[in-house]
């Protein structure tokens, strides 16, 4: 328990979590349309498949899922995360049907980057490390991958990136390969997803000057794709000297 938050603490799970909160916080109105989106798009497809129960990955803050729909509508609720803020489970755990399930949702992977070594490091097998994780399988009737799929990779790459001095394209290739069982991940006919996919960049006068993707697989076609821009980082603090506005897609799997 103790080594867990340990890791995920120097990983930086725990520190960006905290960064969630404080942006969200920050950045005030700019968050708000997205959340809102966000709630309201996985709230309309509960009502359609009425599940009764239901797994959200990423559940984090709960600032993007509508936890009281969930609440009143399905006999439970499992919220899954690395790591569960102390405020969450505090406020929900005494409602009966959520569960709180603190997991790696990579099954694994998370655990063995925590654990390599520059001299050591094998990147092909690292790779096929992923590629080969055992494949979780979940018994709920719906499940919802919320605004995760991005960082499953970003906060380990970005780990890695530190401790073994990874290139660009490692960093591309972890990404890929750990999106890709994601999406696998997510079984097909009653599941949600929902995932920033590309960083816009602008300039003070709001100017477009870069971009790049944050998904690095082809998003699933999937149904009832809906679209829109969160505006992530008003105060040029994600990235200096530029705005970052993130392109979000939903679709039902
Ligand atoms: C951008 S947040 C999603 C927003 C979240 N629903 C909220 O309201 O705070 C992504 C969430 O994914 C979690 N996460 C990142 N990597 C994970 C992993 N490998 N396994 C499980 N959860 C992970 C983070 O802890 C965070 O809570």
């Amino acid at each position: 328990m103790i080594r867990k938050w340990i890791r995920n603490t120097r990983m930086g799970y725990i520190p960006s979590q905290s960064g969630i909160m404080r942006r969200m916080l920050r950045e005030e109105g700019g968050w708000q349309s997205h959340l809102l989106k966000t709630s309201e798009y996985i709230q309309q497809a509960v009502k359609r498949q009425n599940p009764r129960s239901i797994r959200i990955l990423g559940s984090g803050w709960l600032l993007d899922v509508p936890i009281k729909y969930l609440m009143d509508n399905c006999e439970k609720v499992v919220l899954t995360d690395i790591a569960h803020p102390n405020q969450i489970i505090n406020k929900y755990s005494k409602f009966k049907n959520i569960e709180f399930e603190p997991l790696d949702i990579t099954n694994g992977i998370v655990d063995h980057g925590y654990k390599q070594r520059k001299k050591s490091y094998n990147h092909e097998q690292f790779i096929k490390e992923i590629e080969n994780t055992h494949q979780m399988e979940f018994s709920e009737e719906m499940i919802i991958s919320v605004n995760l799929l991005s960082q499953l990779s970003i906060i380990l790459t970005d780990y890695l990136s530190k401790n073994l001095g990874l290139t660009n394209s490692q960093v591309i290739e972890i990404a890929k390969a750990i999106q890709n069982r994601h999406i696998d991940l997510l079984p097909k006919g009653k599941s949600v997803l929902i995932a920033d996919y590309e960083e816009e960049y602008f300039n003070e006068d709001d100017r477009l000057i870069g971009s790049k993707p944050s998904v690095y697989i082809p998003f699933p076609k999937g149904e009832e794709r809906r679209e829109w821009r969160w505006s992530f980082d008003s105060k040029m603090m994600y990235r200096e000297d530029c705005k970052t506005i993130l392109r979000v897609a939903a679709v039902r799997l």
